[in-house]
């Protein structure tokens, strides 16, 4: 448990709960695993990283895709500062989960260590992106990718945002400048599939390579 004391914990207990009927409203978890079913790419022995879990819509979703192509040696690990946040997730499943509270910008993993990273409407909240991405970069072997999924820089999201957290959001544009900047590379745009084609009103996706 490697937590900078000065960084606050945004989702309590009680924007826990809120977020988890914002979440459900909008079908959300059954938006990220149609993409994580269908587009996102997991390897025999891959390592994979969860960041900034919550209660565990993304690792869930990896789970099942695992199961249902019979992928084998994978291992999962996910983190997230807030406790009340983990413990959401412990309850509804982290059987075989490396689960951590850490802070996004340090990180208790070794260089190089992921295949893969996810991360889902986490990097909005960190005051520093960069900083945020660069550590997540440090962690990915070379070769690995990491999806983002992000809020959209809208009027929608600015306003039902505002009550959790009060999140900032980016453009696609924005979110590939700072990518680049940080020494990412072959960024790509992906969208939800059209399964649950709302999601992309709501959000970005993008895919990004360390090499
Ligand atoms: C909107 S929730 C998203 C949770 C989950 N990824 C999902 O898609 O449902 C944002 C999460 O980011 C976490 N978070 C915010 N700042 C963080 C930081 N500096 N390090 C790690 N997690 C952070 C919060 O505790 C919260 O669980």
């Amino acid at each position: 448990m490697s937590v900078n004391a000065n960084i606050p914990t945004l989702y309590d207990k009680a924007l826990c709960s809120k977020y988890k009927i914002l979440t459900s409203a909008f079908f959300y978890p059954r938006g990220i695993r149609d993409f994580i079913l269908q587009g996102l790419p997991i390897k025999d022995n891959d390592r994979i990283l969860d960041a900034g879990c919550g209660h565990g819509i993304l690792s869930r979703a990896i789970r099942s895709k695992i199961k249902r192509e019979a992928v084998q040696g994978t291992q999962q690990f996910a983190f997230d500062i807030s406790d009340d946040m983990l413990q959401g997730f412990r309850k509804t499943g982290a059987d075989g989960i490396d689960l951590r509270r850490l802070d996004v910008r340090e990180l208790s993993y070794d260089n190089d260590f992921f295949d893969l990273i996810v991360t889902s409407a986490m990097l909005e909240y960190v005051p520093d992106i960069e900083n945020a991405l660069s550590s997540l970069k440090r962690c990915l072997k070379p070769g690995g990718k990491i999806y983002v999924f992000m809020s959209k820089k809208t009027r929608l999201n600015h306003f039902l945002f505002q009550p959790f957290g009060k999140p900032r959001c980016y453009s696609f544009p924005e979110l590939t400048n700072i990518l680049l900047r940080v020494g990412f590379q072959n960024i790509e745009r992906q969208r939800f599939p059209a399964s649950s084609f709302w999601l992309n009103i709501w959000g970005i996706i993008v895919e990004a390579g360390k090499t």
